[in-house]
Parts: C-alpha cells; sequence; structure tokens
C-alpha cells in the first residue's frame, strides 16, 4: 500500500477488497468514483459528490482495454497518475484502487457482461463491443469495492443508462447517482480526449453544444418536429466544418427510444469527429 497524504493507493483487488469489507463492518458509508483518470473538472464534480455523501470514497483509475476497439485511442489515451494523485488528494478521497491489467483480466478470463438493446443505439454501432467492456468493467470494479453507491456523469449519458439497468438486472444493491456534464466556459463538455484537439479544431469543436442549444432553442419557441430541429443542429455543425457527424438523434430519456415529435425532457445526443478526434454531449429538453 503506498499513501499519499490521507489518500492511500491500493493496486490489487484483494487489498481493495479488504479495505472495503473493513469499511461496512464498521458501518461506514462507502462512496465510489470508476474513472479512466486524466482527472478533469468534470470527475472531480463526482469525486466531490461522493465525498460530500460518503463516509469513505474510493475513486478508481483504470484504462479499460476491453472497452477499446481496434483502431481506437487505447494506447494513446492520457496517463497522468501524478496528477491524479494530487488532484484526489486535493478533493479529500480516502482510496484510489489503481490496478494493472492483469489484476483485472488475469490469463484465462472469459466471462462478459452484455448488454442488450439499450447498447445498439446511439454510440454502440460505432464501437462495436463497447458498452459490454464498460459493463464488465464497471460491474467487477463493483463486486471488488462493493460501494454503497457510485457516482456517474450524463457526459456519457447511454453508459449511465445501461449501468442503471445492469444495476436492476442483476439485482445488484448499489444505489447509481448521476451528476450534470462540466463544461469549459464556451460550453464544450470537459473530457479527457479534448487534450487531442488542435488549437484551430478546439474553436470549431465549440459548435457540439452550439448545435444542441439550437435544438432546444428551437423546441422552446414550438417546434416538435425532430427531422427540422436535427436539420438546424445540422446546419450548425456544418458551418464549423464538422462534417462527420456519427449520428445526431433525439431519444427517450430512460428507454432511449428513438422521437418523431420531440416531448419535454428528451435528449438529444450527439457524437462527431473534429479531425481525429471523437466528441460526444447531449442536453436534455
Ligand atoms: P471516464 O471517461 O474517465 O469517465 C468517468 C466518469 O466521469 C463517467 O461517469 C463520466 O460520465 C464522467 N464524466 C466525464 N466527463 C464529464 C463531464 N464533463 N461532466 C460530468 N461527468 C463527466 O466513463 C468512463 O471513464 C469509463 O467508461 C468507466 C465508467 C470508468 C469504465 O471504464
Amino acid at each position: 500500500m503506498d499513501s499519499a497524504g490521507t489518500l492511500s493507493v491500493l493496486n490489487s483487488p484483494s487489498e481493495m477488497k479488504k479495505v472495503s469489507d473493513a469499511c461496512r463492518k464498521a458501518g461506514r458509508k462507502l462512496g465510489f468514483v470508476p474513472t479512466m483518470g486524466a482527472l478533469h473538472q468534470g470527475h472531480i464534480s463526482l469525486v466531490e459528490e461522493s465525498v460530500r455523501r460518503a463516509d469513505v470514497t474510493v475513486a478508481s483509475v483504470f484504462v479499460n482495454p476491453t472497452q477499446f476497439g481496434p483502431g481506437e485511442d487505447f494506447d494513446r489515451y492520457e496517463r497522468d497518475y501524478k496528477g491524479d494523485v494530487e488532484k484526489l488528494v486535493r478533493c479529500g478521497v480516502n482510496y484510489l484502487f489503481y490496478p494493472d491489467i492483469s489484476d483485472i483480466y488475469p490469463d484465462g478470463f472469459q466471462t462478459t457482461v452484455s448488454v442488450g438493446t439499450l447498447g445498439d443505439c446511439l454510440c454502440g454501432p460505432f464501437r462495436p463491443g463497447h458498452f459490454d467492456g464498460v459493463a464488465t468493467v464497471v460491474l467487477k470494479l463493483f463486486n471488488i469495492v462493493r460501494p454503497d453507491f457510485a457516482v456517474f456523469g450524463r457526459k456519457d449519458y447511454q453508459q449511465l443508462r445501461i449501468i442503471q439497468k445492469m444495476v436492476r438486472d442483476l439485482d445488484m444493491d448499489i444505489e447509481i447517482v448521476e451528476m450534470p456534464i462540466v463544461r469549459e466556459p464556451d460550453g464544450l463538455a470537459m473530457s479527457s480526449r479534448n487534450a487531442y484537439l488542435g488549437e484551430e479544431q478546439r474553436i470549431r469543436a465549440t459548435a457540439v453544444n452550439k448545435a444542441l442549444h439550437e435544438v432546444r432553442g428551437k423546441f422552446k419557441s414550438g417546434c416538435d418536429d425532430c427531422k427540422i430541429l436535427l436539420a438546424e443542429a445540422n446546419r450548425v455543425l456544418r458551418m464549423a466544418q464538422i462534417n462527420d457527424i456519427n449520428y445526431i438523434e433525439i431519444r427517450d430519456p430512460e428507454t432511449l427510444e428513438l422521437r418523431h415529435r420531440a416531448m419535454e425532457g428528451d435528449l438529444v445526443a450527439l457524437a462527431v469527429r473534429v479531425g481525429e478526434t471523437r466528441l460526444i454531449d447531449n442536453i436534455v429538453l
């Protein structure tokens, strides 16, 4: 066990289990924030919420290989162990779970979670296997940490709904706490992948959130025709030369079913590529 201030870093699942067992036995409420590191204010908002609600907060940093497809950015995904530790210490996190790939996927590992139809839409078709990889690692992390609650951001809206469904479907006794998207001052949703953007791409990327606001504005002024609403968003994106649009859609915020007529509270979600960088964002109407 490697200690940094009041933060203890645990590498092995068995050490982590020991610590969380002891917390549970002592009747202490355990909060958990799973991440892939390169922590920014979006992650920090989740950690702070956990520290507020829990007696003990565990954060994990694990860049999970099974949720990256071939040709995706697993190798170049930003890693910043030192920076992450400093930020977690400042937030008052008690434990960082920081396993190796071989701790999570030992030789002979076989069993995986299959997430069903919630994973078939939005990002699903563009990232085959991604959500099964996410659900599998989150289930493992939940079993290792066994928290009372875990905190997720709405930035990854589909992921959040998939985790909530997994928890219900598999009778897991963990409350899922959801937190709003934290944005840069110009509206760009914070993301570890924003670091890939060049200067000119970073400016064009502001159109991503503008396009969503355009949809909301038009909806508030009385238009509920999804075709018209989305045409408007497409126009904003193309004006910023964002032409590689994976999807931009309006869906039921719970079931993720596609809408033709938009309703208050619906999800507007998109994924685009700015250069090589894939960005996702969403708002609710
Ligand atoms: P990661 O992308 O590191 O995100 C960890 C958590 O931070 C997720 O719940 C995500 O929704 C949240 N988050 C990221 N950016 C945010 C922002 N701008 N505002 C609010 N919350 C934000 O999501 C993953 O890691 C992985 O898939 C993981 C769940 C850890 C499984 O490997």
